[in-house]
């Protein structure tokens, strides 16, 4: 549902009563070195909300950088929206805990705002590398889930979620779930806008949050840049914003928090300055006449004889 609410959203309440900030900074590709001054400039410029996960080998030095802020009291901890993830060696239930544990000792936390189970497939523990990525095991997220259940009672994970999860498997999770994930962190922006998965989401209290919301621009795997999109340029020139600027306002007025990153702290300004204004109606209809295309699809999840995913088309349940 649009929402020309110009002042707002700042926050989104989920569907166990936390607010969750709309913007947070995504640390995908935020290299150790330069992810520590990155997140106190973020913080500095307003962000209280950071997407972080095992899986990006930086959660030592965010950590450190979140003790300083905290410590220098320029902000305090309570009005911090930390988000980790699960990385898939650690499926296992037993791992699960464990998982966790060196999540919060890297981010020097006693808990994080929300847990997420960062990918629906499994792979053998100790495997992080990429080249690695083919040692797959057989997926059981009913005990992986039931694993975040408890992680969530033991007040660790304050909400708890899945990433990555296409309808079909998010409804899968909801017909064995005590708990009702809180978040589905999915690739979104103009150029792939889950109309589905949104309206899915929306009917079952799952809040959508949308990762790469710049559709990773500048990676050298995705060929597509959506800033020069002539729909979000006109709209951005129309408005006298830019194109970022347009594309993060767009998944705020559905609905969706968004996570961009950028290591580039005038960037990381210009990615939170979305509030005050909205894109009014007309120009927010246009965003239906883009062509839509998946910029993540997830190869490496898939592997005809040694994942569970045969193809795309399985991982994605054909969405
Ligand atoms: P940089 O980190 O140098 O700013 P996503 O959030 O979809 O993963 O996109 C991240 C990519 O978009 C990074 O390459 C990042 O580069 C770039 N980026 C982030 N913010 C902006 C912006 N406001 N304008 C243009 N590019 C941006």
């Amino acid at each position: 549902m649009a929402n020309d609410n110009a002042a707002g959203p700042v926050f989104f309440e989920l569907n166990n009563g936390l607010r969750i900030p709309s913007v947070g900074l995504g640390t995908w590709q935020a290299d150790p070195g330069v992810v520590g001054d990155i997140i106190v400039a973020a913080v500095k410029a307003g962000y209280r909300h950071i997407d972080c996960a095992r899986l990006y080998e930086n959660e030592k030095e965010i950590g450190m950088a979140l003790k300083k802020l905290f410590t220098e009291g320029v902000v305090k901890r309570e009005d911090m929206w930390i988000t980790s993830k699960l990385w898939c060696t650690d499926h296992a239930s037993e791992d699960v805990p464990e998982a966790m544990d060196r999540t919060l000792q890297d981010l020097q936390l006693d808990y994080v705002d929300l847990y997420l189970v960062h990918w629906p497939f499994r792979m053998e523990k100790g495997t992080i590398a990429a080249s690695e990525f083919q040692k797959f095991c057989p997926v059981d997220i009913c005990s992986t889930w039931r694993a975040m259940e408890k992680l969530y009672d033991s007040g660790k994970a304050h909400a708890i979620g899945v990433s990555n999860f296409s309808t079909k498997k998010l409804g899968d999770l909801l017909t064995y779930a005590h708990i009702t994930p809180a978040v589905n962190q999915v690739e979104c922006h103009p150029v792939w806008q889950q109309m589905h998965l949104r309206a899915f989401c929306q009917s079952k209290g799952i809040h959508l949050s949308a990762h790469t919301p710049l559709g990773s621009r500048g990676t050298s795997w995705v060929k597509t840049d959506i800033l020069k999109n002539p729909i979000i340029n006109m709209v951005a020139e129309k408005l006298c914003k830019t194109p970022a600027q347009v594309s993060l306002r767009w998944g705020l007025q559905n609905g969706m928090s968004v996570l961009p990153k950028s290591v580039n702290e005038s960037r990381i300004k210009e990615n939170i300055d979305l509030f005050g204004w909205s894109i009014p109606h007309d120009l927010f209809l246009k965003f239906s006449e883009i062509e839509q295309r998946r910029l993540i699809p997830g190869h490496f999840a898939v592997h005809e004889t040694l994942s569970p995913y045969k193809s795309l088309e399985e991982l994605w349940d054909g969405e």
